[in-house]
């Protein structure tokens, strides 16, 4: 266990929004924070929140968002985005969506996609965004499961909307249309006020087994959302934020968008593939004071080290990660040379917000993923779902409820109860330990679900899309420990009668999954086996006998 580790002390003469941990956590209601955003009424707009109340509140000025992409730049004021936000929601309107209306996004990273998202909140309909990588399949299946009625994308991505077989989808709207489109005048203002358990924004996300299920949060989630962004990004007015991933993952919905714009903070928005060079370059250029990103990105920013006599990164007061397991010696590594600690953040997309965090004023433990957020208990349980005393490996379970945490698994109630069989708690699926002090040590996944570079990938969907091929027969697929992403996707397929192992052969198969799935998800790795190892009973695949045998290999290499 990583205890043994060097602690880190928060830095000397600064001070945070969250000043005292072990106070604030004793004298903490949700209840409390929720009154600032839940209206007379009873009602709630997360939109509205997010960016109207500060133009009222006479921030409409203030930079909202710097938009870079290469030598593209744009910024935008509050009132600019309030503006824009309000033209795209009245175009909905005029297109007939409604409340409870599944509206997706399929947009880079751009102001235009942050602005989509907002405009469908703001008139009370459900915001599916998409990661802008996807392929056919993927965009298939996720408006199709939820019957998503308009799409929001550009010219270029249609071309990835296989819109034949997406009966649902009645209307498709291009950015580059949206702007000049005419509205009719919307009486009034454009907010529809929701319940609290309205829903707010659909992600879909992989399991283990089956297609990827679409994870509904409701209004609700608002409150959580702004107080972690307090708290735990510590956003102060003269900040400026950067949260590095697309708003179609939850990190990049919820802390790229909702939590620091909650917060009023100017945020940065990076058009673009991940380059080390251009990353160090934004955070001098801009300034950035704040940065949110994955233990991937910082071992490869580790990896160009030499950069760091290029460009000036004095700005940043605060770093986070979060998404798969941030290693000591990246800790260690920024701490030397950044001057700055790295704050791992524990959650998940079900869970809508932080969980388990690294406060900027209380000390670090490398290796461990932090304490609970106020008002969220942690709960190491064994296979009956009896809490576990401190220091030995369970299941890692979080007392429910609380408000980030999802409304339900779209049209599947089942999967839904699958994360409650223990009443009274919310069942990660992870493997942690937590010691004496709280601190929480993330071990492993208890699924096959693989991690590659904090992208949840399920073997499921992998495998499913290599079948397809025609070369082959059965596939098994697995997460292969990798040290700079974590892990990779490694295949093990088996051919079918007529087909012969070549190089050529296994590119193809690579780029089938890549050009029809998701880049992300095509397996790094593919390897032909005479026979895949499975159950004596029901013959299914054992996947964790291949993922034995590849961390064997590793160990004896
Ligand atoms: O296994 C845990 C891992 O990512 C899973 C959640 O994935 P996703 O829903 O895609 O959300 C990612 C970002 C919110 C978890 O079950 N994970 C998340 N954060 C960490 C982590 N593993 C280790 N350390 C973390 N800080």
């Amino acid at each position: 266990m990583s205890t043994i580790n060097k602690r880190i002390p928060p830095l000397k003469n600064s001070s945070y929004n969250l000043s005292d941990y072990k106070k604030i956590r004793e004298g903490f209601s949700w209840n409390d924070i929720g009154k600032d955003f839940i209206q007379k009424n009873g009602k709630v707009n997360a939109a509205y929140e997010t960016i109207d109340r500060h133009v009222e509140e006479g921030y409409g000025d203030k930079i909202a968002l710097h938009y870079v992409n290469g030598d593209e730049k744009q910024t935008y004021t509050f009132k600019e985005v309030k503006e824009k936000t309000d033209h795209y929601a009245q175009v909905l309107k005029n297109h007939g969506v409604k409340k409870g209306d599944r509206v997706f996004v399929f947009l880079p990273k751009t102001p235009d996609c942050y602005v989509s998202i907002l405009a469908i909140i703001k008139i009370g309909a459900i915001a599916g965004p998409l990661f802008e990588a996807f392929m056919q399949e993927a965009v298939k299946d996720r408006i199709n499961d939820c019957e998503g009625t308009v799409l929001i994308t550009d010219k270029e991505m249609v071309n990835r909307v296989p819109q034949d077989e997406i009966p649902s989808l009645e209307t498709i709207l291009f950015v580059e249309d949206i702007e000049s489109l005419p509205v009719k005048a919307v009486n009034g203002d454009v907010v529809e006020w929701v319940d609290v358990e309205d829903g707010l924004i659909i992600h879909y996300t992989s399991g283990s087994t089956g297609k990827p299920k679409g994870v509904l949060h409701a209004h609700r989630a608002v409150v959580h959302h702004y107080i972690s962004g307090k708290w735990v990004l510590d956003i102060k007015d003269d900040d400026v934020y950067w949260c590095t991933s697309h708003p179609g993952w939850v990190t990049g919905s919820v802390y790229g968008l909702f939590a620091p714009w909650l917060n009023r903070a100017t945020i940065v928005i990076q058009g673009g593939r991940f380059k080390a060079e251009d990353w160090y370059q934004l955070i001098d250029e801009l300034n950035v004071t704040i940065w949110y990103s994955a233990p991937t990105a910082f071992r490869m920013l580790l990896n160009q080290e030499e950069l760091l006599e290029k460009y000036d990164l004095s700005s940043l007061r605060h770093v986070l990660s979060v998404g798969e397991p941030l290693n000591p010696e990246v800790i260690y590594w920024a701490w030397n040379k950044l001057g700055v600690r790295i704050h791992d953040t524990w959650w998940m997309t079900e869970t809508g917000g932080h969980l388990i965090v690294n406060f900027p004023s209380e000390e670090i433990k490398p290796g461990s993923m932090g304490r609970a957020f106020p008002g969220i208990t942690v709960g190491i349980l064994d296979e009956e779902g009896k809490e576990l005393p401190r220091g030995s490996i369970g299941q890692l379970a979080i007392r429910t409820p609380w408000p980030g945490l999802m409304k339900e698994i779209w049209g599947n109630k089942e999967k839904f109860a699958n994360y409650f069989k223990y009443e009274g708690w919310y069942l990660s699926g992870d493997l942690a330990i937590q010691d004496e002090e709280d601190y929480v040590f993330f071990q492993s996944r208890n699924d096959d679900m693989i991690n590659s570079s904090g992208e949840r990938i399920g073997p499921f969907e992998v495998e499913s899309k290599l079948i397809e091929h025609p070369a082959v027969r059965e596939a098994g697929v697995v997460g292969k420990p990798d040290p700079i992403q974590g892990e990779i996707v490694k295949a093990f397929i088996t051919l079918r009668t007529g087909y012969v192992e070549s190089k050529e052969l296994l590119e193809e198969i690579r780029t089938f999954v890549k050009s029809n799935l998701a880049a992300h998800a095509a397996p790094k790795e593919i390897e032909i086996l005479d026979e895949l190892p499975k159950t004596k009973i029901s013959g299914k695949i054992l996947r964790r006998e291949l993922k034995e045998r590849e961390i064997e290999i590793i160990k004896v290499k």
